[in-house]
């Protein structure tokens, strides 16, 4: 499904093919809600923040489908005053 699957992608062109919350007649029902608070989450820290980056080394999960482990990052604040 995904070639390079150890890798971390989010724009990968068949994104909507990953199975973190599961599939079939045991699929999540709390996806919606869970994507949701992801959303807002994001939404709410983004507009707090000037700018990111990777900050460190992104850890796979043992399961593919389990996502990332670990995905270290720097934020920078809105209000952050520029050191000299
Ligand atoms: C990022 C958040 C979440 C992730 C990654 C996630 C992931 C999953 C996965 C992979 C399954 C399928 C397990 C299997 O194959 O047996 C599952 C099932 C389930 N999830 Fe979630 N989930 C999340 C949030 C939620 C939320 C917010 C709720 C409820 C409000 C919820 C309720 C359930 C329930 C009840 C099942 C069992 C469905 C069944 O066995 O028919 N989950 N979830």
């Amino acid at each position: 499904m995904f070639p390079d699957g150890e890798n971390f992608v989010l724009d990968r062109e068949n994104l909507r093919e990953a199975i973190p919350f599961g599939a079939g007649i045991h699929a999540c029902p709390g996806a919606p809600l869970a994507r949701l608070m992801l959303v807002i989450t994001l939404e709410e820290l983004l507009a707090a923040t000037a700018d990111f980056s990777v900050a460190g080394e992104i850890l796979m999960a043992r399961c593919a489908e389990w996502g990332t482990r670990s995905v270290p990052l720097a934020f920078v604040p809105q209000d952050a005053t520029p050191s000299a």
